[in-house]
């Protein structure tokens, strides 16, 4: 008899992206999370379950073990700090990038940056590395939004195509980090269900290898 595995996952682009992966391991979930209000789905193997949450709180799931594994963005998992789990697998989906962005004809202020972003523990060590004193204003979304009321300076977002940025007049100015989902572990679980993660882990990265992601 396999052990249970709790699968944490968000709504949206790393669910879909996923679905794919997980369906070469054999899972496939048996409600859409677009579609029912459930927060647990059973999937097609009696002991997996997935549970769905907000993309920034799948590495606490997982740190904590409320669930085994989860998928996450690598700009969540810098900002989260990574403690209580092992990033495993890069599964090359959700690729962005996180970026400084504002506008292209305003240079940034050599002091006092003022810097809006979600990302409040990736900005502050980006710019404490390079020396640079910044206000970190912490936003939940539309960040797009703060230069062009003058809130900030400039802001620290993930950027894809860079429409958001263009819809909004801003520019990406400079790179942080490349940025795909990652399959993460929790640390004890990764003992105490080592066969049943491993193959899914096995299964998983041969989906990706073929270019499943
Ligand atoms: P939350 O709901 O917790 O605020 P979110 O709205 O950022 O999170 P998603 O938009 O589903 O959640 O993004 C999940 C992940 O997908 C991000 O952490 C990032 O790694 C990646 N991502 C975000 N925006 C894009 C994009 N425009 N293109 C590609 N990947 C993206
Ligand atoms: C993300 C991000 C940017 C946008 C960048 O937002 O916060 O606004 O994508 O993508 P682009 O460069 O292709 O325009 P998302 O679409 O996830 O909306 P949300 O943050 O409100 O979830």
């Amino acid at each position: 008899m396999n052990k249970p595995i709790t699968i944490a996952l968000s709504k949206g682009r790393i669910f879909k992206d996923t679905l794919p992966l997980l369906k070469a391991a054999g899972i496939e979930p048996l409600d859409d999370p677009e579609k029912s209000r459930k927060l647990i789905l059973d999937t097609s193997i009696d002991t997996v379950k997935l549970v769905i949450i907000r993309a920034t709180d799948v590495p606490t799931y997982v740190q904590h073990g409320a669930a085994d594994v989860g998928v996450a963005g690598k700009d969540v998992l810098m900002e989260h700090g990574g403690q209580g789990l092992y990033e495993m697998l890069d599964l090359k989906i959700a690729n962005c990038k996180l970026m400084v962005a504002g506008f292209a004809d305003r240079p940034l202020p050599k002091e006092k940056l003022r810097v809006a972003t979600k990302f409040v523990n990736c900005a502050r060590k980006y710019f404490a590395q390079q020396g640079r004193q910044v206000d970190i204003i912490k936003l939940y979304g539309s960040m797009e939004l703060a230069p062009i009321v003058d809130l900030s300076d400039c802001i620290v977002d993930v950027v894809d195509t860079g429409n958001t940025l263009r819809a909004n007049g801003l520019e990406p100015l400079e790179h942080m980090a490349d940025i795909s989902s990652r399959l993460i572990v929790n640390k004890a679980s990764m003992k105490l269900k080592h066969d049943e993660i491993q193959t899914l882990l096995s299964q998983m990265k041969a989906a990706v290898d073929q270019g499943n992601g």
